[in-house]
């Protein structure tokens, strides 16, 4: 949500910047700005809608310079129009700011810059913030120290990012909160600064990133660091070995494709190295509990956000059915506001794709707070999950997942929480060695059987072909499949703009089956397991309603393939590990209706890769 990117040093500075914002479209946003310095001046370019429009501007009227900061919004505080981008300027037009998150004191600060007859040009929090530096910047005859004592002032999850006409080689960044990674990139003769790695990782592999109240003072020549008491602070940067090139899209129509296409890899990587199938042994190399500690555990809380909410929902399945240890799954927005009550040997587990999501971050600072220890298993390297996970963290290490609809992630997070829920089954004991080997057996053979679902698309472009024009869909799923039915649901609606719903197949009846008529296409997931012959009874309860069946089965099925309209077939696999390739045909499908309707696939309206707002 909302993008960052800063530079100084010999290049044009515009050309860095503007190429940097494509690389964190992902992160959704609205509108788009940059100010560059030139001839002692900054001056603004701003556009609505996409960066093409921007670009547009540029050409229109060129800017030429060596240092400069943009911006993508995604809007809270004001409309989506060109005064309500960023950046924003203080009235002396001496400071200019860019922000991302939300400044939650905002109404109090300005009203109190109102009463001393400032004026205000947009309706955004982030002008307070340029106000104010103006301001403090005068009186205090000091930039950076009137910029730290801006940002104490602040209350929420701030990445603030500032300029001043009078000091023209200077750039200053601070986080407070978690508003996000501020990532700075140490180059040779250049620096950079920006919300996320893609957007400088073209430059310099030498990222520093900040922590909670910390403040970078970046020129073309150096970089230094404080707290925002003045403090120095050394920092070492971080190498990161992130291939720019793989965040392209490589040949493929969306970067949602091409990541679905990954997952062989991807689910490969999650694997690589923690698996040793002679053992009969997991090794996960983040993980800071000791086998001790694992082995006391009584209680586990799994949170996160949308689709890795999900993911907690499966991870629930594996350590209950693997270890035997009692999980509770709860939302990120939830979590905090019902005063938990932890029990004993509690363990928070955060699952997150950006590591910034401001939500479960904020539910594993509650379980800090009482004295609970969180695990995080994350995909986004040098993310705050990561530095917040006292337990430990779980690498998924699927690489940059640009489309806001998530799936190589989901499959890695899948993985991922089998292996923890394998680890932890044998530091208790409810697992010998041998059982362990035949659990890594069949992980192992995931990435393959993901490839052999990839080879044919035909069967989802005809089932697009036929239902792109329908309203509603209903997903279907149980036991293990019923977060799969959630997430078909989920990865529909977000983008195609079908309404629909995910339900465990026994609810159906509850409710649910009202909804159904000739119209309703219903996907099933009747793949082989315990459960099968429930899930043949909801077919049929859909059929005798005139619903239109999807079937998931596994090959040589022949009961669900005898009353189902379409059959979608699945390899194989144990009926616990089932979730993460009948999942693939969810995202596929949703895929293909979404490019069957023309709708943006990679960014869909409203939504945000990185949700770093409440
Ligand atoms: C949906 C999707 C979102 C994210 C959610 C959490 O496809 O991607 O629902 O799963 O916003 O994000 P992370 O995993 O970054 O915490």
């Amino acid at each position: 949500m909302c993008g960052i990117v800063g530079y100084a040093g010999p290049r044009e500075a515009t050309d860095v910047i503007v190429k940097g914002l494509e690389r964190l479209e992902y992160r959704g946003y609205d509108s788009a700005g940059i100010a560059v310095l030139n001839d002692g001046a900054f001056t603004l370019r701003r556009s609505v809608g996409k960066l093409g429009n921007l670009r547009q501007r540029l050409r229109e009227e060129p800017l030429s310079g060596q240092l400069g900061i943009g911006h993508t919004r995604w809007a809270t505080h004001g409309a989506v129009t060109e005064t309500n981008a960023h950046p924003h300027r203080d009235s002396s037009g001496k400071v200019v700011v860019i922000q991302n998150g939300i400044v939650e004191n905002y109404l109090e600060l300005k009203n109190q810059l109102l009463e001393q007859g400032v004026e205000f040009q947009s309706q955004t929090d982030t002008e307070v913030i340029a106000q104010l530096l103006g301001r403090y910047s005068h009186e205090l005859g000091d930039f950076k120290r009137a910029f730290a004592q801006v940002m104490r002032e602040l209350r929420g999850g701030n990445a603030v990012v500032a300029i001043h006409r009078d000091h023209p080689g200077l750039i200053l960044a601070a986080r407070i909160g978690n508003a996000g990674a501020v990532v700075v990139g140490e180059g040779q003769h250049e620096n950079f600064v920006a919300s996320d790695l893609p957007a400088i990782v073209d430059y310099t592999q030498r990222m520093v990133f900040l922590e909670d109240g910390e403040l970078a003072v970046i020129t073309a020549e150096d970089v230094s660091y404080q707290t925002l008491q003045g403090a120095p602070l050394s920092k070492t940067p971080t190498v990161v070995a992130w291939d720019p090139v793989s965040a392209a899209k490589g040949g493929y129509k969306h970067f949602m494709q091409k990541e679905i296409y990954e997952q062989p890899r991807t689910t490969t990587d999650t694997l690589r190295g923690r698996v040793d199938l002679e053992q009969g042994s997991i090794h996960l190399e983040g993980l800071q509990l000791s086998d001790d500690e694992l082995a006391s555990l009584e209680r586990i809380y799994a949170v996160a956000c949308g689709t890795a909410w999900h993911a907690c929902l499966v991870l629930k399945y594996f350590v209950e059915t693997l270890a035997r240890v009692h999980v509770e799954v709860d939302y990120g927005s939830e979590f905090r506001y019902r005063n938990p009550v932890f029990g004993r040997n509690s363990l928070l587990i955060a699952l997150t794709q950006s590591g910034e999501t401001v939500d479960t971050l904020a539910a594993m600072a509650e379980a800090r707070e009482q004295g609970v220890k969180s695990l995080a298993i994350l995909n986004a390297i040098g993310s705050q999950a990561g530095r917040l996970a006292d337990a430990g963290t779980i690498y998924i290490h699927s690489g940059p997942e640009i489309a806001v609809a998530s799936t190589k992630v989901f499959t890695g997070m899948l993985m991922a929480g089998y292996l923890f829920a394998l680890k932890l089954g044998q530091a208790r004991g409810t697992l010998s060695s041998d059982q362990v080997r035949e659990h890594i057996q069949a992980l192992v053979e995931i990435p393959g059987k993901i490839d052999t679902m990839l080879k044919d698309f035909a069967l989802y472009e005809e089932l697009a072909d036929r239902y792109h024009n329908v309203a509603d869909m209903l997903f279907l799923g149980r036991w293990v499949n019923a977060p799969i039915a959630l997430e078909g649901a989920l990865k529909m609606k977000e983008i195609s703009y079908i309404h629909a719903e995910g339900y465990p197949a026994g609810e159906m009846k509850h409710g649910p089956i009202a909804l159904i008529d000739e119209q309703m296409p219903v996907v099933c997931i009747a793949t082989n397991d315990h459960v099968y012959e429930k899930m043949l009874s909801n077919v049929e309860q859909v059929i005798a309603r005139g619903g239109r069946v999807i079937a998931l089965v596994n090959p040589g099925d022949t009961l669900v393939r005898a009353k189902a309209q379409h059959v979608i077939e699945v390899p194989a696999t144990t009926p616990l590990l089932a979730p993460v390739l009948n999942v693939i045909p969810m995202q596929i499908f949703a895929y293909a209706m979404a490019v069957r309707r023309g709708a943006d696939v990679d960014q869909p309206r409203n939504l945000a890769k990185s949700v770093t707002v409440e």
